[in-house]
């Protein structure tokens, strides 16, 4: 039984994080969403509500034999993983600008658990540009976003924008 955790914001998911979901359930028998807590960032969707829109998402792509879930954690992710008996961590790579970050926290983690894989997936070149922070820009700008995120995103944006 091969366990995943794919860690993130999440704020807000979009279709790029659910194309690296539907390619790590090729890899994985399991894959647990897990959305950081981060007292120090203002988020625009607060956890509960990330959690229950990803709930509604992935019960859509929920395909293959491959189990999800959706969870939050708080502190280390390796110590969230070790507690989750997970083997690895899934992170989504779209161009070299995202490696060194990414490379570094994977030899962190390593350092701190030898255990746990990290495990660098790409998305398709289409979502190659599409990150949360650049949607929440260009949405708050008056921008389009339909096609970058799942329509239900895009609906609770507006809802949570008008609010
Ligand atoms: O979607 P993001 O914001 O790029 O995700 C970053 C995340 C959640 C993977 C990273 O911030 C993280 O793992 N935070 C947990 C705290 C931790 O373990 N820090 C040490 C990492 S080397």
């Amino acid at each position: 039984m091969r366990r995943a955790i794919y860690p993130g914001s999440f704020d807000p998911v979009t279709n790029g994080h659910l194309d690296i979901i539907e390619r790590g359930c090729k890899l994985f028998d399991e894959i647990i969403i897990s959305i950081l807590v981060n007292p120090d960032k203002q988020p625009f969707f607060s956890i509960e509500e990330r959690e229950e829109m990803l709930n509604e998402i992935l019960g859509d792509i929920h395909k293959g034999g491959c189990r999800l879930h959706v969870d939050s954690f708080r502190g280390l992710l390796v110590n969230y993983a070790v507690a989750k008996q997970a083997n690895a961590i899934v992170r989504g790579i779209r161009a070299i600008s995202d490696y060194e970050y990414e490379l570094q926290m994977a030899l962190m983690n390593r350092r701190l658990e030898p255990s746990i894989e990290t495990v660098f997936m790409m998305p398709a070149e289409t979502y190659s540009y599409v990150s949360s922070r650049l949607v929440k820009e260009v949405f708050h700008l008056g921008g389009v976003i339909e096609g970058l995120v799942p329509p239900l995103i895009e609906k609770r944006m507006k809802e949570k924008a008008k609010s």
